[in-house]
């Protein structure tokens, strides 16, 4: 046989052997000697003190030092230096590090490009230091908001925020369990100790030896943690050590391409975000965030996981808390903390630090259609003109990784699709768009003129012997960008402009995936730990960042290219903090399940919470065929995902929206076209995201903090503050519960039926929508023409549905802009708001300021405008300012089909959207 064909064979067999998820393959804490090894520390075992604890250039700076001594005498540990800097709106920053001038053998991988500039123009300059002795022992105390200090216990050392005053009730804190531990790089042939470590076949050098750093993190006033993603499980995180817990891991952050994966489980998916937030009744929310690339794992410790036995513990007993313990594998300590007090807050507090959801084009919150794959031009054409036969609006067409020639990225399989140029114009005429994708993995092929040009640069990451990185992906022998690299990333960008990306148009967009990145034949399918990076990092410092350099490198490239000056779209499957500002993400290859669809909403959930608003899930379920029923409610719940997209496998069966039957289509075609009825609303939230980093899909609880019924429900959600959908994820199910949060009404969606607020409803399930609510007191804007792509709905006219809360009021806004360009940076907008009070409902302008708002017009007009829960009915409707009477009229009209109740109409007010009016109704 020859090299190829056993090349080939290998590749088979391996393909085989990863699509079933294999734990074997995986490496679980135990087998993780830093895991192992910080699990396995007991509470009070830190035995650092702080000293020399001062204020210097705005920072409160200490020194870390060790009080106890090796045997032959000298400190267990040298010194760490910590910084505490406060920034404005209750965001703390707590630095600890090796101290440089001791000199260690290497810097440690402080991750670059995460942190947003302009986070310090808001610093704080710290002034004053006092010192307090209380039953803890002394402490040094500063200033951070308004009703909030940072608090520095000596010894042993402790860092701390509590609201004001010395007797302030913690909100946070670190190290109060003694679990702090910090290894220090050593030199290996000083120390002259093996530290290679193996795992199946591979074996990781480990050059420096252990370096990972650990510590204990306290929720207060908390009744749960969130966030942390990603991970299939549920939204409040389970307990994974302490009483009546058995045997679990911790919760992994490593990016790995896991086939298969589970639906129930604390392993580590594509993305990271190591940032967690914590609920309570009595006093909000509060967040952490640790800035580290490494592997981490985290361990929520249940309640008695200690026994509370330690005397080292002073912790206050009249709080109740969540412990948590953090540990990774290497890098620096880089951690904030936010305040909150509500989780609004502190979602804003983190995207002041990482930065919020980038405003994606109006396109791309709308339907997707993918698969993988689109075989031809043929196919492309075909699926297309299907859409329009069936009036099922979609807005982009993706191809996979077959339309390239040999899975060689910026290259088209000139078989099957010699045009593609033309394949683009053509959908590009009906207003939708393209996305192709792009790998990380570059083929090692002489002839391709990627591989050839980062050959010659030297722009691979390399082994640890220091030659050019090898591994396997789908192109067979592959190498890897190295993407932390500014120049590369920059080198890359270029790629994607019209030139060099021969065969793209400015309607092309790109998908980025396997970039955590995957190596079919490395470890635990990724790259090596040691191998090396740009600077002389090491991958295992910087892993889980490496997709989020690509995906950043691959946005900016879109965003350089031609002269069109669109907002990029780029879909990347691995995260890190920041990824928020490029592009959406998904969850990977979920399996068309009952419990995917399920945990699909836990999961989006979770990546909003962590400033990721701009996420969905493989509707229908990427591996495996779901059956007819599943197809239908998972494209009714995708409907409400922020990103909308379905995709399949390419052992599966076709299942475009058309091919199950008359019945099912409609369905499936009713379920897209809730979608574009809202998108005006979606697009109002991502802005609203994009502004305040507050995500588009919500925890019910983020809407309503007080409502213990919500915390741990993840199987409703919040789409912005005004609509509450609830997925049904059984079988034939004929009824499903719907817990309605607060004192007021809901209105269905569907029907206009008014539902009591602070109730489960038992509510009958019928095939044709699961439930989605209104809520009383909001204003949701819509467009309810039918087009084939939403940019053929651009001029198309709004209705405005109201619904009255007990005071018969309500409010809601609009955004609108051109829908692609950055011009809205500039105040090229329109922002309304609306208000229904006292009988009256008025349009009003919120910004921007008239020069801004001169930059972009609408023609739009108000063609409907509908009142749920008005009583009594007014009989008259008049807009003030033309003294012009309008028809009003009951009638059951809710959406198109729809039966129910009435409702009051106002027909064709034909107000332009964009100025202000006010309609008086009596
Ligand atoms: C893995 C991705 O998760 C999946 O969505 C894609 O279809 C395949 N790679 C092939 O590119």
């Amino acid at each position: 046989m020859g090299k190829s064909a056993c090349a080939f064979l290998f590749f088979l067999l391996f393909i085989n052997s990863v699509f079933s998820w294999k734990k074997d393959e995986f490496r679980n804490c135990n087998q993780t000697p830093f895991c192992k090894r910080a699990r396995s520390r007991q509470p009070g075992s830190c035995s650092l003190v702080a000293v020399d604890v001062s204020i210097s250039d705005g920072d409160l700076v200490a020194k870390l030092i060790s009080n106890e001594n090796t045997e032959n005498g000298e400190k267990a540990i040298k010194p760490l230096v910590l910084t505490i800097s406060a920034y404005q709106d209750g965001i703390m920053r707590l630095k600890i590090d090796e101290d440089q001038s001791l000199g260690p053998r290497k810097k440690r991988f402080e991750v670059p490009d995460v942190i947003v500039p302009n986070l310090s123009n808001k610093k704080l300059w710290l002034q004053r230091l006092n010192e307090e002795v209380n039953e803890g022992g002394v402490v040094s105390v500063v200033y951070l908001s308004d009703g909030y200090e940072g608090v520095i216990r000596h010894e042993p050392f402790e860092i701390s925020v509590r609201e004001s005053g010395k007797n302030g009730k913690r909100v946070l804190s670190l190290n109060s369990n003694g679990l702090f531990d910090f290894e220090q790089l050593k030199d290996k042939k000083e120390e002259n100790e093996e530290w290679e470590e193996k795992f199946r076949s591979h074996t990781d050098s480990r050059p420096y030896g252990p370096q990972s750093i650990s510590f204990d993190v306290s929720f207060y006033e908390a009744d749960f943690v969130y966030g942390i993603p990603e991970h299939a499980t549920s939204l409040a995180l389970k307990p994974t050590r302490g009483p009546g817990v058995e045997d679990s891991e911790p919760y992994r952050l490593f990016n790995l391409d896991v086939f298969e994966y589970v639906h129930d489980s604390p392993f580590g998916l594509y993305g990271s975000i190591p940032f967690m937030i914590s609920h309570g009744k009595s006093r909000g929310s509060s967040g952490f965030f640790w800035l580290n690339a490494a592997e981490m794992q985290i361990d929520v410790l249940g309640p008695g996981w200690n026994n509370e036995s330690s005397s080292y513990l002073r912790l206050p007993s009249d709080q109740k808390r969540v412990d948590t313990l953090w540990m990774s594998e290497a890098g620096v300590m880089d951690t904030f903390f936010f305040i909150g007090p509500g989780p609004k807050d502190v979602v804003r507090q983190y995207t002041t630090v990482t930065g919020t959801s980038a405003l994606p084009q109006l396109f791309a919150t709308a339907y997707h259609q993918c698969r993988w794959n689109y075989r031809d031009e043929e196919d492309v054409k075909n699926v297309d003109s299907k859409f329009d036969e069936h009036d099922i609006p979609y807005d982009v067409l993706w191809l996979d990784i077959e339309h390239t020639d040999g899975k060689k990225y910026f290259t088209w399989d000139q078989v099957l699709f010699p045009n593609p140029e033309e394949m683009q114009r053509n959908l590009a005429d009906k207003g939708r768009r393209m996305v192709t994708i792009v790998d990380p993995h570059i083929k090692r092929d002489n002839s391709y003129y990627i591989h050839k040009e980062a050959t010659e640069k030297g722009y691979y990451v390399k082994d640890s012997t220091g030659k050019d990185f090898d591994g396997w992906c789908w192109p067979g022998s592959s190498s890897y960008l190295d993407m932390v690299n500014p120049e590369i990333r920059s080198w890359w960008a270029h790629k994607f402009s019209c030139e060099n990306y021969v065969g793209s148009t400015p309607t092309l967009y790109i998908w980025n995936d396997m970039n955590e990145p995957s190596v079919f034949n490395g470890p635990e399918v990724s790259m090596p730990r040691d191998a090396l990076h740009y600077g002389d990092v090491e991958h295992r410092e910087l892993h889980n960042a490496y997709g989020y350099y690509f995906h950043m490198a691959t946005a900016d490239g879109l965003v350089k290219r031609g002269d069109s000056k669109d907002r990029p779209f780029v879909l990347s499957r691995a995260f890190f903090p920041g990824t928020q500002r490029y592009g959406a993400v998904w969850t990977g290859d979920n399996t068309a399940e009952w419990d995917h669809l399920r945990v699909s909403v836990p999961m989006i959930l979770t990546l909003g919470l962590t400033g990721i608003s701009f996420s969905g899930a493989d509707v229908g379920g990427f591996f495996g065929n779901p059956d007819t029923e599943l197809l239908v409610r998972w494209y009714q719940l995708g409907a409400y995902y922020p990103f909308f997209r379905a995709h399949a496998h390419h052992d599966t069966k076709r299942r475009e929206p058309w091919l199950f039957g008359e019945r099912n289509t409609e369905l499936i075609k009713e379920a897209i076209r809730v979608r574009y009825m809202l998108l005006p609303y979606f697009y109002t939230l991502f802005r609203e995201a994009n502004t305040t980093g507050v995500p588009v899909a919500r925890p019910l609880w983020m809407e309503f903090p007080a409502d213990e019924k919500t915390f741990s429900n993840d199987e409703a959600f919040m789409v912005g503050n005004s609509i509450l959908v609830q997925g049904i994820f059984t079988e034939r199910a004929k009824h499903v519960s719907v817990y309605l949060p607060g004192e007021q009404p809901w209105y269905d969606m569907k029907t206009g039926t008014a539902y009591e607020g602070g109730a489960t409803h038992k509510w009958e399930v019928s095939e044709d929508s699961i439930p989605a609510f209104q809520r009383a007191g909001t204003i949701i804007p819509r467009k309810d023409r039918f087009r084939r792509s939403s940019t053929q709905m651009e001029n198309d006219p709004y209705t405005l549905v109201i619904a009255l809360n007990s005071s018969m009021a309500a409010e809601g806004e609009l955004y609108v802009d051109d829908g692609k360009s950055f011009e809205f940076q500039q105040g090229a907008y329109i922002h309304r708001l609306f208000t229904f009070s006292n009988g009256k409902f008025t349009s009003s302008s919120v910004g921007p300021s008239t020069a801004g708002n001169n930059r972009v017009s609408s023609e739009c007009t108000v063609e409907r405008i509908i009142l749920l829960g008005l009583s009594p009915a007014p009989k008259n409707a008049l807009v003030e300012e033309a003294n012009r009477k309008l028809d009003v009229e009951l009638g059951p009209l809710l959406l198109r089909r729809g039966k129910g109740p009435s409702v009051l109409t106002i027909r064709k007010p034909d107000l332009q959207i964009a100025v202000d009016w006010t309609i008086k109704l009596f």
